[in-house]
């Protein structure tokens, strides 16, 4: 089923950068929830710089919505996973100097690690899903340690400087889509998606589901997040039904 999930992370953003109590992320999922959005997710950094330790247990407790734990592929950070018992795990890359996730996992050369990442969350019961360029090595690589989703990295086209690039990201995630699907994986997308670079995407039909943050927490800073997240969801409604 075509799924939007919601990223917190930015309201975390807000609130660390005062090192204060508010904006909770906490109440934001409960704003997202009722707005009709199909997922929460959050990204436990390595270096805690937004999203805590805290917000991942009250948003497993408060939320009933699927919730989605992004992380990368460490000892600490699967620990607090199995502990906590999400319901899906995205694999991201994670360099502590940047300043978003860059660029998709490299799932064939880092194969021993998220191999045995994959099967300890699996273990758990956790869907698990791998944060990924287009690229048909990692599509396959990614089925064959055992991901049961793939999350294609948008970023790509949505930093597309000319018409031109943007078309050839675009039949790279077609393309990568339609791989992953005869795959056997269920394949999302996110990663700099927008209310108005989305439209394209949407009409790639292999991709169920959406991850997207800072557009819908940019728009919410005008409009509120309830109407942030239901004119996203009625753009997806309007465009595939
Ligand atoms: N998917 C993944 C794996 C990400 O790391 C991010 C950024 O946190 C997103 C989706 C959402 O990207 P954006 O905030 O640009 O919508």
């Amino acid at each position: 089923m075509l799924h939007l999930s919601v990223n917190v992370d930015y309201v975390a953003v807000i609130r660390e950068s005062r090192k204060t109590v508010e904006p909770d992320p906490i109440f934001a999922a409960g704003i997202v929830e009722m707005a009709g959005a199909h997922g929460i997710t959050a990204h436990l950094r390595e270096d805690r710089r937004h999203i805590v330790d805290r917000d991942i247990r009250l948003l497993r407790e408060v939320v009933r919505l699927p919730f989605n734990l992004e992380m990368a592929a460490t000892e600490g950070i699967i620990k607090i996973a199995c502990d906590v018992v999400p319901d899906q795990v995205t694999f991201v890359p994670e360099k502590r100097e940047e300043i978003t996730t860059e660029g998709g996992l490299d799932v064939v050369g880092n194969r021993e690690t998220l191999v045995r990442a994959v099967d300890r969350i699996k273990e758990k019961g956790i869907e698990t899903s791998m944060f990924i360029d287009p690229d048909p090595k990692q599509i396959e690589m990614s089925r064959e340690i055992g991901a049961q989703c793939v999350e294609l990295h948008t970023g790509e086209y949505a930093n597309a400087q000319t018409v031109e690039e943007a078309q050839k990201h675009h039949e790279a995630l077609q393309k990568g889509a339609t791989f992953a699907s005869d795959c056997g994986l269920e394949v999302h997308a996110g990663h700099g998606l927008t209310y108005n670079n989305i439209f394209p995407i949407i009409g790639i039909k292999e991709i169920e589901g959406y991850y997207i943050g800072h557009s819908i927490m940019a728009r919410a800073i005008y409009v509120g997040l309830d109407r942030a997240v239901r004119d996203m969801i009625s753009i997806m409604k309007d465009e595939r039904g």
